[in-house]
């Protein structure tokens, strides 16, 4: 199924769609990020852009077939919603993408970008870029049992495996077994003597190199990531790409998100202000409390939310001391943002 078949029959996805000719859900994500994007996150995020399409973390197919949680628990307003699978066994992936369907998610990512030693232990993320016949083998694993997207997350490289050509190679042989988007982060791995977060700072960004492969492939979904911070660089970079997918700063700065749907997708409509945002995560945080969950959980990913903002440091500060403690409730949250100024000229709902 393709991408535009597959919005036509999700109405979710479908509206994605709407705001100018043929945009994709594509257009603009947030990065999977494991141990920020949980599901706390993503509802937060989902508060300042209705468009963005959100990314879980990266899932491990034995997490979800062994684990005694629930790793594919999420709320439904998070949609439009992906989740990024990290496994390279293809019953096991087609078994988990396949539960994942029914639980409603809009598209399945294979994690092909992640270089930590654990992973690759588990012979799954980055390091699956040299094993393409085994990438391609499991994209269509889970083509053949889902009829929702199969997308892959993968560098430009690994190692000393970074030319054009070994990337092309890759792409085509996985484009060949029914994957028809790709998010390429522009930096290759070093897959040992480097740090998961040093191969997200050494190697250095080549764009032109996700752009020529757009150039050289116009019929797939091509998304960029890695190192944009602005909407403006977004959309220069969505000139020539497909999407965006934006990581680190997304989490740090949250609310460059509620300017997304107006900017990148053309829509009209209010914003809600950081102030506004804080007051809809209300109810939620009420009912995580009433479940047993602490409220650190959810208020650690709303810690930069007036970054930048007169009263930053003192709102990012009482959440940090206070959320922590033993019965603290939503009062914490108030008391937090009775720190900052409010500033009506912020966006008006
Ligand atoms: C804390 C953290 C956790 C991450 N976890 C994942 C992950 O689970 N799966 C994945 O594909 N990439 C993961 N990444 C990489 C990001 O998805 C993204 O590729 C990277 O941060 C580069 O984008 P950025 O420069 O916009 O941050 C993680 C990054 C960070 C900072």
């Amino acid at each position: 199924m393709t991408q535009q078949q597959h919005n036509d029959q999700h109405p979710r996805s479908a509206s994605l769609a709407e705001p100018a000719k043929a945009l994709t859900a594509q257009r603009f994500s947030i990065a999977p990020m494991l141990d920020w994007t949980d599901r706390h996150c993503r509802y937060f995020h989902r508060l300042m852009s209705r468009q963005t399409l959100l990314y879980t973390e990266m899932v491990t197919t034995g997490a979800i077939i062994h684990g005694k949680g629930d790793y594919l628990g999420y709320s439904e307003q998070e949609h439009p919603l992906s989740l990024q699978l990290g496994g390279s066994n293809p019953v096991d992936l087609a078994h988990c993408a396949k539960l994942a369907q029914e639980r409603g998610y809009d598209e399945i990512n294979l994690n092909v970008g992640c270089p930590s030693d654990r992973v690759q232990n588990g012979r799954f993320g980055a390091c699956l870029m040299g094993e393409p016949a085994l990438v391609a083998d499991c994209v269509k694993a889970m083509r053949d049992v889902v009829d929702i997207p199969v997308t892959v997350k993968t560098r430009i490289g690994i190692d000393d495996q970074d030319s054009y050509e070994f990337l092309q190679a890759f792409i085509e042989q996985v484009r060949d077994a029914g994957c028809e988007t790709f998010i390429v982060h522009a930096r290759k791995a070093w897959l040992s003597g480097l740090s998961p977060r040093e191969n997200r700072e050494i190697p250095p960004l080549d764009y032109e190199r996700v752009y020529r492969v757009k150039r050289d492939y116009p019929e797939l979904t091509i998304a960029l990531n890695g190192g944009v911070t602005t909407l403006e660089d977004s959309l220069n970079h969505l000139a020539r790409l497909d999407g965006v997918m934006m990581g680190r700063e997304a989490y740090q700065n949250p609310y460059i998100l509620a300017d997304v749907d107006s900017q990148l997708f053309g829509q009209t409509g209010a914003v809600p202000s950081r102030h506004q945002v804080v007051h809809m995560m209300l109810p939620y945080i009420e009912q995580e409390l009433a479940k047993g969950n602490y409220l650190s959980h959810v208020t650690r990913h709303m810690l930069g939310l007036f970054q930048n903002m007169p009263g930053a440091r003192a709102w990012r500060r009482h959440l940090s001391e206070n959320a922590c403690k033993q019965g603290a409730g939503i009062q914490v949250v108030l008391d937090a943002m009775a720190k900052v100024p409010e500033y009506r000229a912020e966006g008006v709902v």
